[in-house]
């Protein structure tokens, strides 16, 4: 049984994943290649384990290290949860398909690129222990992580992944083509609510407001699917047939978001988004998040 860990990255992921994994009782080696992001990462872990209320004595079941081998050479699973760059996950997996005994397991946390990619360079042996594990923000308290079988993985693999995320309280999804599945989802919508603004039809909080007063409101008990079939397939299918010829289908981002970033309106960093922040508004809107999520996982 699974019980080590590596997870490669100490930043908002990885260490997340790192907290979730040793407050579930694993031992973890968490590997970051930057002095400064390595020294912060402990007080961060903590400051996660007061957010949600776990103990403190979690962070003694993980090992910071600057030292890739030693990090990963004697665990079952490594979770790389490095920058989403294609080359530097291809350079990494080539040095942990290297370095590891052919019995680890290696995950990839990369939120879009495909795992066959990851793994473009590796003999068919090595390929088959790669996997997706693609977990979301906050992983220790967002319960989906999907799995995500490459063109070569094993499904013993895809198993052991599963087994894995279950033991740390997750809620796995296998996912049986290399494609991710929620942040197609979550993208789509988000392509048309940007169309919508940047049309000129209505403005950002408008659509917020939509979103989160009609069918927001509904998405936790009832997903699209299970309102196709609530409302019917044939008005489902009469409904396609106006609205699809209206839906954005834009190969590239928008170009307002360009617009944005040009005239430094770069999100809740800035102040200044499709929304104004204040660091208050901001810091407001996190705590707000967190509180949620832990209400509804039934955490408090
Ligand atoms: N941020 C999210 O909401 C989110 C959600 C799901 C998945 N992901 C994916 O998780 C991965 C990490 O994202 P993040 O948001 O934690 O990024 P991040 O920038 O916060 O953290 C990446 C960490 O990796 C370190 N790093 C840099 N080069 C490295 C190398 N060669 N080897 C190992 N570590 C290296 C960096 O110093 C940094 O600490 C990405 O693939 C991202 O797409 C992110």
């Amino acid at each position: 049984m699974t019980s080590s860990v590596a997870v490669i990255g100490a930043g908002l992921m990885g260490n997340g994943i790192a907290q979730l994994m040793a407050a579930h009782g694993m031992n973890v080696m968490l590997y970051e290649p930057f002095d400064d992001a390595r020294h912060a990462a402990k007080d961060k872990i903590l400051s996660m384990c007061s957010a949600i209320g776990d103990p403190d004595e979690c962070v003694d079941r993980i090992t910071f290290s600057g030292d890739l081998e030693a990090s990963v050479g004697s665990v079952d699973f490594v979770i790389e949860a490095a920058p989403e760059k294609i080359e530097l996950k291809q350079e990494l997996f080539a040095s942990l398909a290297d370095i590891t005994p052919s019995s680890t397991l290696l995950g990839t946390n990369s939120s879009v690129i495909p795992i066959s990619r990851i793994a473009k360079e590796l003999d068919d042996a090595d390929a088959a222990r790669v996997v997706g594990v693609h977990f979301w923000n906050p992983p220790y308290l967002v319960p989906l992580v999907e799995v995500i079988q490459g063109e070569r993985t094993s499904l013993e693999t895809v198993e052991s992944a599963m087994r894995l995320l279950r033991m740390a309280g997750k809620d796995p999804v296998h996912i049986k083509k290399d494609t991710v599945v929620g942040n197609r989802l979550q993208h789509a919508l988000w392509r048309e609510a940007v169309a919508l603004v940047a049309s000129g039809a209505i403005d950002a909080e408008g659509v917020d407001t939509v979103i989160k007063k009609s069918f927001g409101l509904r998405l936790p008990v009832l997903a699209p699917l299970e309102n196709a079939d609530l409302v019917g397939i044939e008005l489902t299918q009469d409904v396609h047939r106006v609205v699809f010829p209206e839906l954005c289908n834009d190969l590239e981002p928008n170009p307002i978001l360009q617009q944005m970033l040009d005239s430094g309106r770069t999100g809740m960093n800035s102040g200044q988004g499709f929304h104004h922040w204040t660091p208050e508004t901001a810091a407001a809107k996190r705590e707000l998040l967190t509180r949620h999520l832990l209400k509804v996982t039934g955490r408090t």
